[in-house]
């Protein structure tokens, strides 16, 4: 297995990062390509392993699908095998977001349950009770949802589904579903995530009715069978990546980053608890500019739904906090374990305190270099970022977590004057 190795330093990051496209907007967004028939055209998609998976997913169930970043282009096949096995889902959880539009165009769909995963349980039940309200049966059979339409496969029904919470892919799954469902279906405590919003321009290109994506409430009104038509469309910039590398411009005094192509209205949450950091965050034309030119001070946060701040900046802002000039509070609401960069940081010398889904992070003069690895793909991104202010040298092992949501991010921060490599073949 690869690893990434970072020699700290206290010189400032300076120069220019291209944002990527959004791996959780491509995600959903190639799903969709099951509600039509034709050839799709993706642009702007980052190359990265999630989105490998997807097409070997959706190659798995007949279609033609080619990937040569930043284009994928997926064309209809003869059929659909409406399944999703589990040696694809293990891979990557968001698979089951093929459940909804198999369900909606095909009528059935066999797609193996995506099991915990590193941060949490991460239950489906909100998607699978969505489904069941549209008239679909659902049952679990082991290990895997087997779900047929009403009347052994036929269309779905719109209905009016409340979530219990809001779900990210549980919001894209159903308003898949909802795509092909007969009359109109109504969405409520949805999530209101950009990628979400997102996904209702591509509905809405493909011949959808959507409205309301990106708030709590997305009215859905059915499509025909066979009404959907193929999309041509370039995905929104990934703000988690823009988010982590605007934290790692902070690490330095004197720093000064342009983060090219960065959207700001995703990042308001973000840019708010920077600023109160004491970070200069500024917008200027399609970009978004981070200086850094004092001390970092301490700053509480709690994670939250978009548009509060994302839990996917959760560990990365608070590798910023262990450098701070005084205590913080960093509170994790989303997933139930979500702190495990918490002991490698730990063992770089921050000093952080967990009490349940609260981390109290004492700023420490200086972090020191170490092999550290995390299981989480956020994580592992916030122990790159330590390195790169901890004395000696830090060795991020496994590296294919980071793979799957950072395209290039060695050669990204080299360009920065960082010095980061990847060690091929390190052990795991
Ligand atoms: C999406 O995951 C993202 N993945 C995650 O990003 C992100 O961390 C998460 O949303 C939260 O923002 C993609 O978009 C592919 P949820 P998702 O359903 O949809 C609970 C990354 O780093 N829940 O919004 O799986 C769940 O356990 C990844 O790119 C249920 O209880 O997250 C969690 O506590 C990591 N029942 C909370 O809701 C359900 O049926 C939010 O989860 C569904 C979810």
């Amino acid at each position: 297995m690869d690893a990434i190795r970072v020699r700290g330093s206290q010189k400032p990051l300076v120069g220019r990062v291209q944002v990527s496209g959004a791996k959780n907007a491509a995600l959903p967004i190639l799903c969709a390509t099951l509600l039509s028939d034709g050839a799709s055209k993706l642009r702007n998609v980052p190359k990265l392993r999630d989105i490998d998976t997807t097409a070997a997913l959706l190659r798995f169930m007949g279609r033609d699908v080619t990937v040569s970043a930043p284009e994928v282009n997926v064309a209809a096949g003869s059929d659909v095998r409406p399944e999703a096995p589990y040696e694809l889902v293990k891979q990557m959880r968001a698979s089951v977001m093929v459940l909804g539009p198999l369900l909606a165009r095909f009528g059935r769909a066999k797609v193996s349950l995506p099991g915990g995963c590193a941060i949490g349980a991460r239950p489906i039940d909100q998607h699978l009770k969505a489904l069941e309200a549209m008239g679909a049966t659902i049952r679990l059979d082991r290990g895997y949802v087997i779900a047929e339409g009403p009347n052994g496969g036929g269309r779905l029904r719109g209905a009016e589904v409340v979530f219990d919470l809001p779900t990210v892919t549980g919001t894209e799954n159903i308003m898949m579903a909802a795509a092909l469902a007969k009359g109109k279906s109504v969405l409520v405590n949805s999530a209101r995530e950009p990628e979400v919003e997102e996904l209702g321009r591509i509905l809405n290109k493909m011949g959808a009715q959507v409205s309301g994506a990106g708030t709590d409430v997305i009215e859905i009104v059915g499509a025909e069978p066979g009404a959907l038509a193929p999309f041509d469309h370039a995905v929104i910039p990934d703000r988690i990546e823009a988010g982590t590398y605007m934290i790692a411009a902070a690490m330095h005094e004197g720093s000064d980053v342009v983060l090219e192509g960065a959207e700001w209205d995703d990042l308001e949450a973000l840019v708010m608890k920077m600023r109160m950091a004491g970070v200069q965050v500024t917008s200027e034309g399609r970009d978004i500019r981070v200086r850094r030119t004092g001390d970092i001070k301490p700053v509480n946060v709690t994670t939250a739904p978009h548009p509060g701040f994302p839990t996917d900046m959760q560990a990365q802002f608070m590798v910023l906090m262990c450098i701070a000039k005084g205590e913080s509070v960093v509170t994790e609401t989303i997933f139930e374990n979500r702190f495990m960069h918490v002991p490698e940081l730990q063992r770089m010398g921050a000093s952080v305190a967990l009490r349940g889904n609260t981390a109290v992070v004492q700023g420490v003069p200086r972090l020191y270099g170490a092999s550290v690895m995390a299981t989480d793909l956020r994580a592992s991104a916030s122990l790159v970022v330590a390195g790169l202010v901890a004395e000696d040298e830090t060795e991020v092992r496994r590296v294919y977590h980071l793979d799957r949501g950072y395209e290039h991010l060695e050669t990204k921060l080299q360009a920065l004057g960082a010095d980061v490599a990847r060690v091929k073949g390190a052990e795991g």
